[in-house]
């Protein structure tokens, strides 16, 4: 077996506890079966999310120290924006609190009623701001990329017939942008290759419309173009950073997730959008220094990003989910192949296929999961999608448990951990029934809505 090896030390640590199951059985239920609704407290592993809670380097909590406090024109900004620049080589960046105030940003500037956003996948914030807007979201993943079950390293990647075909249908005029997802977050973190991003660019270069890279999971895609296409093998992080961004028109982050920081920004090519982008953000964000983030983020941001640059860094995440997922496989457990970034993803469809897709199979498997664990995961499949307006339910393509590997937060050993207690609620599937929605909000309603067993 390939055995990941950590490239750094623990030097600060966290207790945790594991509470008993009785006691999770009553948390769970209180929680009304959603993940998000639980207390850290109550959590052994938290592998909820990698938003916000990956590990900080030590160089990182330094950079925190030597913050410039000031509400205009702080020097920790300067050294935001320069890094910036070096690593995208746009000249002109927007701070924001976080990724979805980019799409906020985006979809106010760039979406209006009839217009459409072509995109490998769209994620769930994304989408919420662009229908919230009046606009509609086209999804041109490669069929492959649906495939559960696959060896394709490639699995993130647009279909450019899909995209020429869209574009025909409606018109270049009617594109509003074409979005690509780093990382593909709802089909498993799947990356796309850098020749797919050209050709991408190419037609969107051909019909004169911009080309918009969300870049929230790009380490993870970054050490996959490394490692698994070849014209990238001699190159470094750093060389195909900038050959990504060369090939986009603007590039806007979840820093929760780029960066092990916090905040986020949108890095902009052209003058004449980022002059119509700007004036939102002091009134949404905070002045254009900061953007909602407190100097400390943005400082260890800044040392944050640089170090993602560093493939000993960058590779922590995807070797530990790669462990992960080689041995809930060999252990028979149906997870998404290949392993892909931010976390190991369990498909519920295969899990527990005794139940149907109404009644949320992977909200089902990851609240049970809970209580055979003590292990936090999270639904990505369709309570994690929004109904048609007319409020029919849509069935998610995937149905996913998603369990995040924060980067260098786990050890090895938790992760034997996480893939014993998996193993066994597989050999126990059918003690997991389905649920259904005691209250249920209207958007983004996986954050916050409860569930009662059926
Ligand atoms: N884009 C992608 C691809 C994301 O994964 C996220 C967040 C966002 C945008 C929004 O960024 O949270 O800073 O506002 N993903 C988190 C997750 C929430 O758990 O997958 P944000």
């Amino acid at each position: 077996e390939t055995v990941p090896l950590e490239m750094h030390k623990v030097r600060i640590v966290q207790k945790l506890s594991l509470p008993p199951v009785e006691r999770r059985l009553e948390k769970i239920t209180e929680a009304g079966n959603n993940t998000f609704l639980l207390k850290n407290d109550d959590v052994f592993l938290d592998m909820l999310t990698d938003s916000g809670v990956n590990a900080m380097s030590d160089r990182q909590q330094a950079a925190m120290l030597i913050a410039d406090d000031s509400y205009a024109g702080s020097a920790t900004y300067t050294r935001l924006e320069d890094k910036l620049r070096e690593i995208f080589g746009m000249h002109y960046f927007l701070p924001t609190h976080q990724g979805r105030a980019c799409e906020h940003i985006l979809a106010k500037v760039l979406v209006s009623p009839g217009k459409v956003v072509p995109m490998n996948y769209h994620f769930t914030t994304t989408k919420a701001h662009i229908t919230l807007q009046g606009g509609t979201v086209e999804e041109l993943v490669t069929d492959a990329g649906l495939e559960v079950v696959s060896v394709n390293p490639f699995k993130g990647n647009m279909d450019i017939a899909k995209l020429r075909a869209v574009i025909e249908k409606h018109g270049a005029d009617k594109i509003a942008f074409v979005r690509m997802e780093s990382g593909t977050n709802l089909i498993g973190g799947q990356p796309f290759s850098l020749a797919n991003l050209a050709d991408v660019s190419n037609v969107c270069k051909e019909h004169g419309i911009p080309l918009v890279l969300d870049a929230s999971l790009l380490a993870d895609n970054l050490y996959f173009n490394k490692t698994r296409e070849d014209h990238c093998k001699a190159l470094s992080i750093r060389e195909i950073t900038r050959r990504t961004a060369d090939l986009c028109d603007i590039i806007y982050f979840s820093a929760r997730k780029l960066g092990c920081a916090r905040g986020g920004g949108i890095c902009i090519r052209d003058q004449a959008t980022y002059q119509k982008m700007r004036p939102l953000v002091p009134l949404y964000e905070g002045f254009l220094t900061y953007g909602g983030m407190s100097v400390r983020e943005m400082e260890a941001l800044t040392v944050g990003l640089d170090e993602t640059m560093d493939e000993e860094m960058i590779n922590q995440g995807p070797q530990f989910i790669g462990y992960m997922v080689d041995q809930l496989t060999e252990r028979g457990v149906p997870v998404i192949t290949p392993a892909g970034g931010l976390g190991c993803h369990v498909d519920a469809k295969r899990f527990v296929d005794h139940i149907p897709q109404s009644q949320y199979p992977a909200g089902a498997l990851a609240a049970a999961l809970y209580i055979a664990s003590g292990i936090r995961g999270m639904e990505r499949g369709t309570l994690s999608e929004q109904r048609e307006p007319d409020g029919t339910e849509i069935f998610a393509n995937m149905e996913l448990v998603r369990l995040a590997l924060p980067r260098r937060v786990f050890t090895l050993s938790q992760v034997k951990y996480a893939v014993d207690r998996i193993a066994w609620l597989y050999d126990n599937r059918k003690l997991i029934g389905g649920l259904t929605f005691v209250e249920e909000p209207e958007v983004l309603r996986f954050f916050y809505g409860l569930l009662k067993p059926v």
